[in-house]
This record gives C-alpha cells, structure tokens and sequence, in this order.
C-alpha cells in the first residue's frame, strides 16, 4: 500500500487536503472554500468552526472520494493563512469571537496609538516587523476589549495552525512554530521567546499564548475518534506559515535563494541564512522555518495588487471574460508602446509605503485598445515585484540569478517571460504548483524519516519550466525606468 504525507494547506479563501508520496509527488488533493464575514467596511472575518468543519470535510474525502485507507497516512504537515487569529475558551472549546483575518483593519486604532507615542523602532527591533494591524496582537486586543468573558485565565490564543492542532489533537496541544509565532508582533526573533515587554505593552496575558516549537518535529497525534468510523491517528509534525511553506516548498535551503508567490497580490521571501536582516526600507524579517534547534531568516516583501489587477479588467472594465485571454492578448503588440499602468488602487507597498496615492494610467494615445491596458497591467506585476526584490538584494547584499515562483498567474507565459526580462534572471517554476503544500509535507515528512534530510527533498524537487531572459538588459533597464516615472508622476498625485 502506498504512502503519504497529509498536508493541510488552510489558507484565506479555501481548505485543501493533499497527498505527497515519497519522491514529493502530489497523488491526491481535495479542496473546500468557506464563508467570508465582512461585518463592516475593512473588516474580515472567518468563523474558526467553519474553518475547523473544512478541514474535517477535506480530510473526510480522501478516504471516502479517493479511497485513501487511514493507515497509508504517515504523517500531517499543516500549513495556514498566517496572523489571522483565535481566542477561544479551553473548557468548552468555543471561540469567543470570529477569527479575525490578517486582511482586517479593525485594531487599526490600537496601532496608531502605538505608532504615536514612538514604538516604531524599538517592536520593529525585536520582531522585525512593523506596527500594523495586519499582525495578531492588536487583534488579540481588539478582541478582548470587545468582548465580555467570564474568566481570561480560561482563553487561549492561537493562529490557525494552533487552532487546528488543537482541535485535532482533542484539546490536548496548544502550541505553534517558529514561523508562526513570528508573525505575531509579540514574539522576540532574536531570543525566541515571547516577548514581556510587548505582552506588557499589548496587555496581553502570556498564559494564553501556545508553546512555540519547531516548524519539523512532533506536536501531537491526530484523536482517532476525529473523524467517525476510521481510527485515523498520525503525528502532527510539520507546521509552518504558508508563506514560509512555500520558501522551504521550493527548496530555497540557500542564503539568497528567493521565491514569489503570485496570488491576489505577490508575496516574496528570501532566504537570508542564520542572521536576520533588519530593513530600512519596509521589508519585513521574519522567520522561514526552525529546524533541530536552527532558526533561518528571511525578508519578506509584498505587492499589494499582483493577481487581482486582472480580476478588476475582467470584472470592473470587463476587457475580457477569461484571465486565461490575456496572455495572447498582451503578446500580440510588440511592446507596451509606452502604456504604463500603476495599480495602486489601496496605495503603495514596499518601498514605496503611501497609503494615499491611488491608482494611474500613462502614455493613452487614441490609438490605445484594450491590448495596451492588459499588457500594461501584467507588466505593472512585473515592475513591483522588481522594486521589491531591489531592495532586498541590497539590504541583503546578495545578487540573485534565480527566482522560483509559485501562484495562479505562473500559468500565464507572458507575465513568466517578461518577468525574467525585467529582473535579467531566470524564472524557475516546479512541477508541483501546490507549493506551500509542499513545503508543509517536506517538513512533516523530515520529522519522520520520510523524507532523509534537505539534501535529499534537494535532489527530488523538480522543475518544469525555466525561462530565461531574451530581452536586451539596456532595453530592459529603460522600461523599468519608465515604470519608475510613473510611479513618481503617481506619487505627486493626491
Ligand atoms: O500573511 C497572509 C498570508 O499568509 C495569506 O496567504 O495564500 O492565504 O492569501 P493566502
């Protein structure tokens, strides 16, 4: 019979339940979207149980639709949407409120107060963050200020790797990993503890706070009453952030290795070794993973509007009716003909940091079609990712000669082939699109011996297409500087 690592892959809008067998190979996969709650005009929210029932359905399926027996599962990888967070009552198990998504903007008051009164650098100093309601603990504020508990000493916090670990441990393991707990703004990346100064200054009560471990290891065993009818029992042992997943889904194992992820908006990581790089531009540091006693860092950047540009000239302008539509379209003109488009439509990202600026268009002439806006867009995803990656390989000082990417726009050549152009190096993409999956599975996977070690999940991860960039640099470099006018002429614009 053969085997497999589980991989939870619970991300913002959808639950997936995949296989892995030994060589890395994705065998089964089930999918599930849930409800989206948006109480008010920036909130988001996610009712915990309904993620939880998701993970269960997904489960369920692949032993009920791909006829998986429980014991060919020889461990659970989990992998999560990261910041988004929980409180809920250890003695009855229910939430005390939604789970309060990494998306929502309702402890932005919180934040500003703290911004003012100058603890900036000193939260960006042990954290590597910035203060932000994007990061768990003004939610956790938010959360307890808002709602009436009989007795705090009975809530636990979790992200929603805690969440599920507890849940599928039967409430018996409240913990989280490294790469998680990093992303809460209350947790010290340097001496790796839970930080009380920043517990102190978010009143937030270390008792409700998970046992931080590592992102390989064993957490727990899946109750074998879970799930009805099956004596389904594995070690929980692989946990990780999906971002993070994704880093160590690529086997970006090396200092300097970079991936980016192209989803609603582009997110990009690179490795940056055994010593964390604090940024003066706005990236942020973070933890990619903590294995036998061995934490690596990374930088981490993001573009706010990647994917969802072309969801807006489908849906807004409605250009096309298929994304799939754009490639051919963006490749029949020979170039951008001097359209360049700015989606800043919530602001401007890393480096730029302007929430006001709004999105712009540039170079329309009458014979400007619909062509031009397309081709313009995706090359308006290449441009930011560039400006991103710039920065990171200075503040890094680090050369790239590679780029692994993951995400749904990967599909598109066009966007591949011009990013390669815009960066001047190659663009590599593996076989196994589901790469935070991945990632989570190799981690779970080393705990146990499936996997040997690094070296040998190295050696299996494949690659199914790198492209290379054909585009003369000097021609190149001149788009790029035309992009970043535009981006000037954008920011006047208020
Ligand atoms: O930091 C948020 C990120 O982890 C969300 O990822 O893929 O669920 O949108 P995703």
């Amino acid at each position: 019979m053969k085997e497999y690592i589980l991989a939870i892959d619970q991300g913002t809008t959808s639950t997936r339940a995949i296989l892995f067998d030994q060589n890395g190979k994705l065998c089964h996969m089930q999918q599930r979207e849930f409800k989206q709650y948006f109480p008010h005009s920036g909130w988001v929210e996610h009712d915990a149980k309904e993620i939880w029932n998701s993970v269960v359905e997904v489960v369920q399926s692949l032993f009920t639709i791909d006829n998986i027996q429980s014991q060919q599962i020889k461990a659970i990888g989990i992998t999560n949407q990261r910041e988004t967070t929980v409180v809920w009552d250890k003695t009855t198990g229910e939430p005390i409120y939604h789970a309060i998504v990494w998306q929502s903007r309702q402890s932005q008051d919180i934040c500003d107060e703290l911004i003012e009164k100058g603890y900036s650098p000193m939260i960006q100093e042990k954290t590597g963050l910035i203060i932000n309601p994007y990061f768990s603990a003004s939610k956790i504020r938010w959360i307890l200020d808002h709602v009436d508990h009989v007795n705090v000493d009975n809530l636990l916090f979790g992200t929603i790797d805690t969440w599920l670990i507890w849940k599928l441990t039967g409430g018996k393991v409240h913990a989280t990993d490294y790469t998680n707990a990093s992303r809460t703004l209350l947790y010290n990346i340097h001496d790796l503890k839970w930080d009380e100064d920043l517990l102190k200054l978010f009143d937030i009560p270390q008792n409700m706070l998970p046992e931080v471990k590592a992102s390989s290891g064993i957490y727990g065993y899946s109750d074998e009453t879970l799930i009805s009818g099956l004596h389904f029992r594995a070690p929980i042992c692989g946990v990780a952030g999906d971002q993070q997943a994704s880093l160590f889904g690529h086997a970006c194992f090396q200092s300097g290795d970079i991936k980016n992820t192209y989803g609603t908006g582009c997110f990009i990581l690179m490795n940056t070794g055994q010593e964390p790089v604090i940024s003066d531009n706005g990236l942020l540091t973070t933890i990619a993973w903590g294995i036998d006693g061995q934490v690596t860092y990374a930088l981490e950047g993001s573009v706010f509007i990647g994917g969802s540009v072309m969801q807006w000239l489908r849906d807004g302008l409605q250009l096309f009716q298929n994304v799939s539509e754009t490639e051919t379209m963006a490749k029949s003109l020979q170039d951008n003909e001097g359209v360049y488009l700015v989606p800043a439509f919530v602001g401007l990202g890393t480096p730029y940091w302007d929430n006001d600026v709004r999105g712009t268009m540039f170079g329309l002439t009458r014979g400007t079609t619909r062509q031009h806006i397309v081709r313009a867009a995706l090359e308006s995803i290449c441009y930011q990712s560039r400006d991103v990656i710039e920065v990171m390989q200075k503040e890094a000082n680090m050369a790239l000669t590679s780029l692994s990417v993951d995400g749904g726009a990967t599909q598109n050549e066009f966007l591949m082939q011009y990013q390669s152009d815009i960066l001047n190096i190659d663009i590599v993409k593996p076989s196994v699109k589901e790469t935070t999956a991945l990632g989570a599975a190799y981690l779970a996977g080393l705990a146990i011996g499936f996997y040997q070690s690094q070296e040998d999940i190295k050696k299996k991860h494949q690659i199914s297409k790198t492209y290379h960039a054909t585009m003369e640099p000097q021609k190149a470099l001149y788009y790029y500087q035309q992009w970043q006018k535009a981006i000037q002429a954008t920011c006047l614009f208020k």
